[in-house]
């Protein structure tokens, strides 16, 4: 049966606009029809391949997950060696570097085209005549592995080039990563189906990549990000930084965050600045890499046997490190969570000593046979608690027994339970345990509640222990004397911490729900339900199923939120803070829609007259998104002093930029009392 052309044409039309929904979605991560849209698109074209199956191109949308499951991976021969790159761990090795490149071109300052590193694995990508023809793995750097089913399950990667004024021969080279979400995500699934973890997202994009079924791969998004050329038919441009640039107009996704720097100080300034925000990122990144910039000068410079000369990796502090665990010991928590923490011997892990990292639970022990007196791996990646990553016990050495759970809390010795079906033990003594009470007033005070500066976790354990606070509402009753009387706190601090308290008794619903520490209740559902009833008595008084029509509230969650209001110690804590705070309720809702509803910020550098974390509240009263990152829903950046890397993003994506005076005019001109709102 041969295809009636009408019939062609159609599929042809859906394919060409699928692809390039994908690339607005994928690529350009800036959706432009809804989902559902796209399915139908998708459906149609399917049915339409199903009728005549001579329709059917390996660059269909429909055949990204079509190979079968492999038995093994066939070598592919790399065209032109696949390079690593050198290293310097120190300015100093930096510095000889780029004065190696000066002396070798005989110039006065070289020009690099820096970017970061990711933290995945190297893959090489070749296009024909526009088209995928095979991706291939690193391997030794000669031959690598043939993963083109795999490489085809990932959607940011073009099956067809866009356009025609690519290369006939086109080879590119990048990293493929898994985005922290996803990781995260995917280990998640991994515990509750009681199945291994993997240590980091590198480990789980590379386990993910060498899948022999696509299907595997095709459900762990991975993403890529290229970053150089292999063999090309024909030359770009004369500079790698322009390289980049063109690939995206062929659909491809270039590595972020590029810029040109020269002189060491350009150098150093970018790397300082791609560690600071290394852990807002939504990737790994391990450091930044240099290049020059001229293809010219890099021949010249040339390469050594297996990395080139004119490229070098400035590396960040490593966040894994070894130690020895030297017991176990239990913290509990606000909740009465009984977590398990280590003790380790002290190491430097990323220039901060460690002597505590968190085992999660007795799952998680159990899973990793984590046991006193092990070698342990310990990671610490920026803020977040360190974690023992696995132990590496000593093959020649009797291990302790596995650590056991105590039967009771070790700080109130109330009795401990383990929840059906959960992996956690908690205390029974609920407001009787001290931990208990330490744990809430720590929630109650910190930067997203009631944000007390100035009343950390120690001062909280003396008042505590001194019997000098128990609820919340006692916080409100301490005078001068009482505090500058704690150790450690001289007559200034006592007069900050007074006046913190004292400005705290402003608040906005919402902050105050989440300041309770209802279980379950995090700052989005606080604000869903703090914007649903718009009072806290009318919150109270709600039942299972007013409370359940709150979009955040499941029936758990709702469960937690009764059980708390019906406490008779939470109400009248809640009485006397009614009495000594000043709870802003928000608007009543209205239909219409917020004047800056579908828009989309991101706030950086330092503002003058607000912190960013207001600048934030303020945009989203008014409807607007506020996101960290720079991307193609973007409307406009707000750019403060001191602005760094995004600013030059939004310039080089031709991004508005609003000052704060122009912010000042936005919230202005779309007037709602935003103080009001939460
Ligand atoms: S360029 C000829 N750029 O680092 C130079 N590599 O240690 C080839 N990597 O195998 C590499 N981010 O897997 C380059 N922006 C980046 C990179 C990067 C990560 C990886 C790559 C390479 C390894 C070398």
């Amino acid at each position: 049966m041969t295809t009636p052309e009408d019939i062609c044409k159609q599929a042809e039309t859906l394919r060409k606009a699928l692809n390039q929904h994908n690339h607005q979605y994928y690529v350009l991560d800036d959706p432009d029809i809804p989902d559902a849209e796209y399915d139908r698109l998708f459906r149609r074209l399917q049915k339409l391949e199903a009728r005549y199956p001579d329709l059917v191109t390996a660059e269909s949308p429909t055949q990204r997950v079509g190979s079968a499951p492999a038995d093994h991976f066939e070598r592919i021969q790399h065209t032109i060696p696949m390079l690593s790159l050198g290293n310097a761990f120190s300015d100093t090795e930096l510095l000889d570097f780029d004065r190696r490149m000066r002396e070798r071109l005989d110039m006065d300052e070289v020009e690099y085209a820096a970017e970061p590193k990711l933290d995945g694995l190297a893959v090489t990508l070749m296009y024909e005549n526009g088209r995928l023809v095979y991706g291939a793995t690193r391997g030794d750097g000669t031959a690598g592995e043939d993963i083109t089913g795999n490489i085809r399950t990932i959607r940011s990667i073009p099956l067809q080039l866009i356009g025609q004024d690519y290369p006939q021969k086109l080879e590119v080279r990048g990293e493929v990563f898994m985005p922290k979400t996803a990781f995260e995500r995917l280990n998640q699934q991994a515990r509750e189906k009681d199945e291994k973890t993997f240590a980091n997202p590198r480990n789980a994009a590379a386990g993910s990549l060498r899948q022999l079924d696509p299907k595997i791969t095709a459900s762990r998004q991975l993403d890529i990000y290229i970053y150089a050329l292999g063999q090309v038919s024909e030359e770009i441009s004369a500079h790698h930084y322009d390289t980049l640039n063109r690939l995206k107009q062929w659909g491809f996704k270039p590595t972020p965050l590029i810029r040109v720097v020269k002189g060491i100080n350009e150098l150093k300034a970018y790397h300082e600045e791609i560690e600071r925000q290394r852990n807002d990122l939504p990737y790994e990144v391990d450091g930044v890499v240099y290049k020059i910039n001229a293809y010219s000068q890099q021949q010249m410079v040339g390469s050594v046997s297996r990395a080139p000369r004119w490229a070098i990796a400035h590396k960040f502090a490593a966040q894994e490190e070894m130690s020895v665990l030297e017991d176990i010991e239990i913290q509990v928590g606000r909740t009465g969570v009984l977590t398990p923490v280590a003790r380790l011997q002290p190491v430097s892990v990323g220039g901060v000593t460690v002597t505590n990292a968190t085992l999660h639970n007795m799952d998680e022990i159990v899973r990793k046979d984590v046991r006193v007196g092990d070698a342990i791996v310990v990671r610490r990646a920026g803020d977040v608690i360190p974690e023992i990553v696995r132990s590496i016990p000593d093959s020649h050495r009797a291990r302790d027994p596995l650590f056991e759970m105590p039967g009771v809390c070790p700080v109130c010795h109330s009795a401990v339970q383990r929840m059906e079906g959960e992996a956690i033990y908690r205390c029974t003594g609920g407001i009787y345990c001290s931990a208990q009470r330490k744990g809430a007033l720590k929630h109650f005070v910190s930067r997203k509640a009631m944000d007390i500066d100035g009343l950390g976790k120690k001062m909280i354990d003396q008042l505590v222990d001194r019997k000098l606070i128990e609820t919340p509402a006692d916080i409100y009753e301490l005078d001068f004397k009482t505090i500058a009387d704690l150790e450690r706190m001289a007559e200034k601090s006592a007069k900050n911490l007074l006046k913190a308290i004292e400005n705290s008794r402003e608040v906005t619903l919402a902050r105050f729900l989440y300041a309770l520490g209802i279980r379950e209740v995090g700052e989005a559902t606080a604000a869903a339900l703090a914007n649903h009833f718009s009072t806290l008595e009318k919150l109270m008084q709600a039942e299972e199923e007013q409370l359940s029509d709150v979009s955040d509230v499941g029936p758990i969650v709702a469960r937690h939120i009764l059980d708390f209001f019906n406490e008779e110690r939470n109400q009248s804590v809640i009485r006397k803070l009614q009495e000594v705070l000043k709870i802003h309720y928000p608007e009543q809702k209205t239909t219409a829609r917020l004047p800056l509803e579908g828009q989309t910020y991101v706030i950086t550098g330092t503002l003058s007259t607000m912190s960013r974390s207001i600048a934030r509240q303020k945009l989203t009263a008014l409807g607007a998104k506020v996101a960290g990152s720079i991307s193609g829903n973007t409307t406009a950046l707000i750019a403060g002093e001191k602005a760094g890397s995004k600013l030059v993003n939004a310039q080089d994506a031709g991004i508005d930029i609003l000052d704060e005076q122009e912010l000042e005019a936005l919230l202005q001109n779309n007037h709602t009392d935003v103080t009001r709102q939460s």
